[in-house]
């Protein structure tokens, strides 16, 4: 293979075309305001499986309240929780926050500009990697997610199905064939920008495109039809009883989720597996469980709460506490305005309603 024509492409033509539309059409992004590597990390961290009008407001919010990475790294766990809440995959923002100590404390605060290093820290993986190498640090290195994969499996029609973790590194070689020497920042940004914006899942706008020429899917007609990806398993289901336990001080009941797993360190109201508890012994199990006494009160709603591999299908029901205090250090009461100061994961946010102010 001659190095100017990959799956016979014409490389330099491919780049310059990708590159010129995206530096006229690119979006005024808050992370594009300039090549901060932190900024640049908090975004990627952020825009994984989440989408860009989502992410704005929250990066400007965390950005706003941790402007350096010295200020991101003294922060409080809990804090850094309360600022990501509602975003969602909250291991992203504790690796996020393990990774910046430990360049504050091992690289005098400046992110490493190197393979090596920066894929060594907490939840950079080759994207992300590639991501911030490319973008703050210009650096051609491919950054390779599920829109570059649907981008690329279009114009060079690969069939692989991208679902495969070996095909991700396939893509990640033919990037490295790809990626402009003297632009790389442009040419990984222009390939995510033309996926959000003309190369969409549906019905592609291959009448816009900029690469339209060098598009084997195009020419064939069949970009509809990439990329070939297997479903995910279906996801598992599992009923809870959510228990809002009140006292006569109008205090409710919190608890402090692990800290490693599902939703770890964020609060929730105490939840009993309700597939293995019936009704009938939720009084006891709880009082088993969290040395607490109560008396179930009222059915209050239903709600699901859709993860990547679980749903919960959650009933929410009102119970009432002679308690003042508690023994058991996962739980505690807060009153209806402290409960604010913690993060919750978003269903029992929704729950909130249901919480009375007095
Ligand atoms: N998706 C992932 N990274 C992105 C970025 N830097 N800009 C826009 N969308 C993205």
């Amino acid at each position: 293979m001659n190095d100017k024509a990959f799956h016979n492409i014409d490389i330099p033509s491919f780049q310059h075309d990708l590159i010129d539309w995206y530096q006229s059409n690119k979006r005024d992004l808050p992370w594009r305001k300039d090549q901060d590597p932190y900024k640049v990390w908090v975004s990627e961290i952020m825009l994984q499986q989440t989408k860009v009008d989502t992410v704005i407001p929250y990066f400007k919010r965390f950005i706003e309240k941790y402007p350096t990475l010295f200020d991101l790294a003294n922060a409080d766990q809990q804090d850094v929780l309360k600022m990501w809440e509602g975003l969602g995959y909250y291991s992203r923002a504790r690796n996020l926050q393990n990774a910046v100590r430990e360049v504050a404390s091992e690289y005098e605060g400046v992110v490493p500009a190197n393979e090596k290093e920066l894929g060594s820290l907490k939840g950079v993986g080759p994207y992300t990697k590639g991501a911030i190498l490319s973008i703050a640090f210009n650096q051609p290195v491919p950054a390779v997610d599920g829109n570059v994969m649907r981008v690329l499996s279009r114009v060079l029609k690969i069939e692989d199905d991208i679902a495969q973790p070996k095909v991700k590194k396939e893509f990640e070689t033919y990037v490295h064939e790809l990626i402009s020497n003297e632009d790389p920042s442009s040419f990984n940004q222009g390939i995510m920008e033309l996926g959000a914006l003309v190369c969409t899942p549906k019905s592609p706008m291959c009448m816009l495109c900029p690469v339209q020429e060098h598009c084997k899917a195009f020419a064939e007609g069949i970009e509809e039809d990439l990329p070939v990806k297997s479903k995910a398993k279906k996801q598992k289901k599992i009923p809870y009883v959510v228990l809002l336990i009140r006292n006569k001080h109008n205090q409710y009941v919190i608890e402090k989720r692990p800290d490693e797993g599902l939703l770890a360190n964020l609060y929730q109201f105490p939840m009993v597996p309700a597939a293995e508890i019936g009704m009938d012994h939720m009084e006891n199990w709880i009082q088993m469980e969290y040395g607490l006494k109560i008396k179930l009160t009222e059915k209050k709603g239903k709600l699901k709460h859709v993860f990547s591999h679980i749903i919960w299908q959650l009933e929410i029901m009102e119970a009432d506490t002679d308690a003042e205090e508690v023994n058991d250090g996962r739980i505690r009461f807060v009153s209806h305005d402290e409960l604010r100061d913690f993060p919750f994961p978003v269903s029992h946010q929704k729950m909130m309603k249901y919480v009375r102010e007095s």
